[in-house]
């Protein structure tokens, strides 16, 4: 359910809660019924709980072991539940912030980018800290991690060091200046929060997105299947969709030639015909600005 607060009340919910953690009130915290909705708000828009849960098996929400399938091997989501023994039970938000901001994980090993970091870098610290106390939440359970399926040297964690060096910029999301309210929320979800990026982005051998063709679509997506170009490309990307029939999609999974999307975005559709239509017009007003680039391999 989209909890809606006015502004101020968010900025004071949050003090709160940053007050709390330096006092190590963590129960406190997270009996804030308010800060636990907005972050189950946000959760849900960034579809944490799609890549953390084992649906195929009949895994418990936010309990891991999904299988994730990647050029160089195969991964298995980690348990985020607060289970102390093999979830994030014994994590502080501080750590939790920096498995989300910088790809560390609260050992202090480096975290591959197939869990979305270089976009949910951007994420603010209101809404970090929001869906730190909805996972907090939630109920415990015991299920441990399965390590990733990696060859040498791609498995040793501290070579990830290196590749962040290459091609992760760490940065909270700032709003530009001159532009519409609409259109900073929605470049906030596009660009960090619902990470449309990390799928609809081409990738370079590295397995880094290739930012000067954002949203330009790949052959190699999720799965090896191919993604769609989104820029305002006309022939090639959705260029002659309107605010409307992007919103509409995001709401419903239809395309304006009544066709419907499948596969990972029907999971990604699960998440925004949950967000409000605020929300889901904001990505399509921002999509709408993103500059065309042409993609001769799509369509
Ligand atoms: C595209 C799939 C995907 C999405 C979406 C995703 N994650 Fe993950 N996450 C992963 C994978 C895979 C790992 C493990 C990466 C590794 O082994 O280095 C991970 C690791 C983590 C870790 C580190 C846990 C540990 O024990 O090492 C945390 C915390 C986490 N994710 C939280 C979240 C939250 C919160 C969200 C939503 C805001 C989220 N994830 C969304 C796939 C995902
Ligand atoms: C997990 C990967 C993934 C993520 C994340 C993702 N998409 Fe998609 N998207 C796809 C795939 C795959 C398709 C093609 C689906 C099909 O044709 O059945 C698609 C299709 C689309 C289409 C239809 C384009 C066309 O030409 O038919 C739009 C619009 C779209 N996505 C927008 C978004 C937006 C906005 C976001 C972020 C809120 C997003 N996507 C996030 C994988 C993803």
């Amino acid at each position: 359910m989209p909890h809606q607060v006015p502004r101020a009340d968010q900025e004071i919910a949050t003090l709160l809660a940053l007050l709390l953690i330096f006092a190590g009130a963590p129960a406190a915290f997270a009996t804030d019924a308010g800060l636990v909705a907005r972050g189950a708000y946000l959760a849900d828009a960034a579809d944490c709980a799609a890549c953390h849960t084992d649906s195929a098996h009949g895994g418990r929400p936010y309990a891991g072991g999904r299988a994730i399938a990647t050029p160089f091997g195969t991964f298995y989501s980690p348990n985020i539940t607060p289970d102390p023994a093999t979830g994030i039970g014994r994590w502080t938000a501080a750590q939790f912030l920096r498995a989300l901001y910088d790809g560390v994980r609260a050992d202090g090993a480096n975290l591959f980018p197939v869990f979305p970091y270089p976009s949910f870098t951007g994420i603010t610290d209101s809404d970090g800290l929001a869906i730190w106390a909805y996972l907090r939440s939630l109920p415990p359970v015991h299920r441990e991690n399965r390590p990733p399926d990696l060859p040498f040297p791609l498995s040793w964690r501290p070579l990830q060091s290196v590749w962040k060096r290459l091609f992760f910029t760490p940065g909270r999301f700032r709003p530009t200046p001159g532009r519409s309210a609409a259109w900073n929320r929605g470049a906030y979800l596009v660009t960090a929060l619902a990470h449309c990026g990390e799928c609809h982005t081409p990738r370079n051998l590295l397995g880094a997105m290739e930012r000067s063709r954002f949203l330009a679509g790949t052959a190699h997506g999720p799965d090896g299947k191919p993604v769609p170009n989104i820029t305002s490309a006309r022939e090639t990307g959705i260029g002659a969709w309107g605010v409307g029939d992007i919103a509409t999609l995001l709401a419903t999974g239809q395309t304006p030639d009544f066709d419907s999307v499948g596969g990972a975005m029907g999971e990604v559709v699960q998440s925004t015909s949950r967000l409000t239509e605020a929300d889901r017009r904001a990505i399509a007003v921002y999509l709408k600005t993103v500059p065309p680039i042409a993609t001769p391999e799509q369509k």
